[in-house]
């Protein structure tokens, strides 16, 4: 059955081809995937995994029988006709989106090979035309990734939709790429290739603006003594507003919002149309990674010479991606205000250790909080909530957290000893489970 199954070729093996791979090897098809770093090649090739993400082990051991990792393209292409793309596309200093390793994965291709492009990476709407223009008799399709780092695993084999976008003359590589993706289930979206590449920059859009939105909306529940808690939960049960991504906190990050918000901002820019909202969705939340700084002065002014403890690194929970996070952010911010910063990431501290230069590294939280004036809990592990917090205040030589994820009960902790600061939270209002968004 194996061998009836077509085979996957997959290029760029980072998180997204990563992921890719192993779940086309866990549907049952053989798996070629190509990088250009021999490390990570050699690596993947001895079983070790390069990335952390929950189940991607267990995927990659259980079917490395069907999985071929290389630095040869030629492998790739005499091994499979749908080639997914799943290189990194990077904010360029303009704040576009970086095509050049897409551009030269297009270089290493030409007509006549029988192969089709299905573009995975997140690019610009009116790439694929460009593509299709530059690489005529190769059958071009537009399957944008939704997956999120942390639950990447389960959101591949359980997509909401998956999206297909195919131009006039390639709809048979479309089909071959539906057919790819019928077991998993969840919508199959067909449409063309620039509304497809519009789909997948506007959902991270809507999501990021979100965000913003409700980190705004956090603000001025501080000024006029209402619980954000409460105004998003009462929110979020409006079915036309829905409660996902209604969590204030201390702004998003990662590898997609920021580079992707800015992207679409660009595009538009370059197409003539001014996107304003984007503008104030950027803004607020490179302000609301700032905030946290001045709550630390309002108790306890300057923050010259003062030990401040950032429990968490990464940009959300699960995962060790460092990119654009919040902490590196407030890092720098503290460090420019003087202050010493010691960090603790159960998974993220390897990674972080290579960009944050001048910060103490802690084996454990309550080692970061040791004679800390003050904690600031930066990404919601679930340790953290398990934490001793009695224990942790006496360690501290002032108890004082700033709960940049709303993430623990301000009740608990400051039964605990705490000063406790959220976002957005009035300290006395009834506290609500929260969700992993
Ligand atoms: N990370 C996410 O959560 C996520 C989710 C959805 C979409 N995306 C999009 O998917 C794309 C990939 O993102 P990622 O996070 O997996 O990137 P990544 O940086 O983790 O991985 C990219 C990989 O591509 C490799 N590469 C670069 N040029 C190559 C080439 N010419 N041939 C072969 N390999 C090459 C790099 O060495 C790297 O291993 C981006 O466009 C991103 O916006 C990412």
């Amino acid at each position: 059955m194996t061998d009836e199954r077509e085979p996957v070729g997959v290029i760029g093996v980072g998180w997204v081809g990563l992921v890719t791979a192993a779940c086309f090897a866990e549907l049952g098809h053989r798996v070629v995937a190509r990088d250009i770093l021999p490390e990570k090649v050699e690596a993947l090739s001895r079983g070790e995994i390069t990335i952390h993400e929950p189940g991607l082990g267990e995927l990659l051991a259980r079917n490395s029988e069907r999985l071929t990792f290389t630095t040869d393209m030629d492998e790739l292409l005499d091994a499979a006709r749908l080639l997914f793309v799943c290189v990194d596309t990077p904010p360029t200093v303009s704040g576009d989106a970086d095509l050049s390793r897409v551009r030269s994965v297009v270089e290493d291709l030409s007509a006549g090979g029988g192969h089709a492009l299905v573009m995975k990476s997140t690019v610009p709407a009116g790439t694929g035309q460009s593509i299709r223009r530059d690489l005529p008799g190769v059958p071009y399709v537009s399957c944008p990734e939704f997956l999120k780092e942390g639950s990447a695993v389960e959101d591949f084999l359980h997509p909401d939709r998956v999206v297909i976008g195919s131009d006039p003359g390639d709809e048979a590589a479309g089909d071959a790429v539906a057919r790819l993706y019928e077991p998993l289930g969840g919508e199959i979206v067909r449409t063309d290739v620039s509304s497809a590449e519009m789909i997948k920059l506007a959902s991270n859009a809507f999501l990021a603006t979100k965000i913003s939105f409700v980190n705004e909306i956090a603000n001025v529940c501080e000024e006029v003594g209402a619980d954000v808690t409460e105004v998003a939960r009462g929110m979020g049960l409006d079915q036309r507003i829905g409660s996902a991504f209604l969590r204030p906190g201390i702004g998003y990050g990662g590898s997609c919002f920021p580079k992707d918000v800015s992207a679409l901002k660009m595009l538009a820019g370059n197409s003539g149309y001014h996107f304003q909202l984007l503008n104030a969705v950027i803004e607020v939340n490179e302000l609301q990674k700032r905030r946290v700084i001045g709550k630390l002065q309002k108790h306890l002014g300057p923050l010259l010479g003062k030990r401040v403890a950032l429990l968490g690194l990464a940009f959300k929970p699960h995962t060790d991606d460092m990119r654009e996070a919040s902490s590196l952010v407030l890092a720098a911010r503290l460090e420019g205000e003087g202050a010493e910063v010691v960090a603790y990431d159960p998974v993220a501290g390897d990674v972080a250790r290579n960009l944050l230069g001048a910060v103490e590294f802690a084996d454990s939280p309550l080692e970061a909080l040791d004679g800390a004036d003050a904690t600031i809990l930066v990404t919601e592990w679930p340790e953290f909530a398990e934490l001793d917090w009695v224990e942790a205040a006496g360690r501290m030589a002032r108890p004082l957290l700033v709960d940049g994820r709303n993430f623990l009960d301000p009740a608990l902790l400051e039964s605990a000893g705490f000063e406790y600061e959220g976002i957005g939270r009035a300290v006395d209002a009834p506290v609500q489970a929260q969700p992993a968004s």
